[in-house]
């Protein structure tokens, strides 16, 4: 499972600094993150959509504490908007959004986060779009989840990621089945304790699978948000055997991870969705992609040491 020491680092800010300082850091972080602007977002999201992937956009940022942060999180997303209309790129985008970063831990942080959300997702829906809440550690699910809930009443195609290693989340799963209900069904990123969490890789890949049944068995539109070989064998397995035809579900995959498996997805015929990271805040976002895989870290340390 991911490396708890790495993930720790993702929220400390002296590494922060330090790491972000180092110049060689950005040819690490290129791998995973699509540019620091919305202009590379745009450039990223062409080339994808090109080779016939969908996508599903993230502004970086996380754990704001700053009102007006939180508020330019939201008017970056509504910048975005507006590129993907004016370069003809709607129909197949999407956005990722962190609560967090739109103000949910802010004092009166869930009326700000729903409210910032809420103008998000009306920009999404007026250009045809849709969006999907990125789920964060453990003590935010149920936030996330009553916010989810009220933009569902105005926004019902508002997505939501849930996790497989949370123990909670068969019976979270049980309320997002429902008709239309887009889950994206992830292992989960975040360091959590055993009294919520799976601890274990094979633990937590049986529950993502047993999680994948209920989604698949459902009446919603599972987003199988995995790289892993084995899980995307049992997905296409589970969505043949309940019906469901490619475009009834779909896969998802970050970027710069497993590429060719997404080409190789897509050019199959199925509904293939790539999540692109973009801007300045990349430090959280690259330090989970560093915990997920020790060759990651290797490589990063190598560069760092060679420099
Ligand atoms: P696993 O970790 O077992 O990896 C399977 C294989 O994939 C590896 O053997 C390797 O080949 C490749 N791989 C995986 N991670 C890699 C990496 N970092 N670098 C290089 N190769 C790698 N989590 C969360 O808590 N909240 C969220 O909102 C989201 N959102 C999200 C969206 C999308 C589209 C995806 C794909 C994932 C997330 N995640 C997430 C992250 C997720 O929880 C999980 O940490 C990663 O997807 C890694 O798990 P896998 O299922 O890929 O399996």
């Amino acid at each position: 499972m991911p490396n708890a020491l790495l993930l720790a680092s993702a929220r400390s800010e002296k590494l922060r600094d330090l790491i972000t300082a180092v110049p060689v850091t950005r040819g690490v972080v290129d791998r995973f993150v699509a540019g620091e602007n919305l202009e590379a977002a745009v450039r990223a999201v062409r080339e994808l959509t090109g080779d016939g992937l969908k996508v599903t956009l993230d502004h970086l940022g996380e754990d704001t504490t700053d009102r007006a942060q939180a508020d330019a999180t939201r008017d970056a997303y509504l910048a975005l908007f507006a590129a993907f209309a004016e370069h003809g790129l709607t129909e197949d985008a999407e956005a990722s959004v962190k609560l967090s970063a739109v103000g949910q831990f802010l004092p009166g942080g869930e009326a700000i986060a729903l409210d910032n959300a809420r103008a998000i997702a009306a920009a999404a829906e007026r250009l045809g779009m849709t969006i999907t809440l990125d789920m964060e550690d453990h003590t935010t699910v149920d936030s996330t989840l009553g916010i989810l809930a009220e933009l569902r009443r105005d926004f019902p195609r508002t997505g939501v990621a849930i996790q497989a290693m949370l123990r909670r989340t068969e019976g979270d799963l049980k309320d997002l089945t429902g008709e239309g209900s887009r889950v994206r069904l992830v292992k989960g990123a975040y360091a959590e304790p055993a009294s919520v969490a799976f601890q274990s890789r094979h633990d937590v890949d049986k529950a993502y699978v047993r999680a994948l049944r209920i989604l698949m068995e459902g009446d919603g539109h599972p987003m199988v948000g995995s790289h892993d070989p084995r899980i995307i064998e049992i997905a296409l397995d589970l969505a043949h055997r309940n019906g469901r035809e490619p475009g009834g579900y779909e896969f998802q995959m970050l970027y710069g991870i497993r590429a060719a498996e997404q080409r190789r997805l897509a050019a199959e015929g199925q509904a293939m969705r790539v999540y692109v990271p973009y801007g300045g805040d990349w430090y959280g976002y690259f330090m989970r992609r560093l915990a997920e895989r020790p060759a990651n870290l290797v490589f990063f340390l190598r560069s760092f040491l060679n420099r």
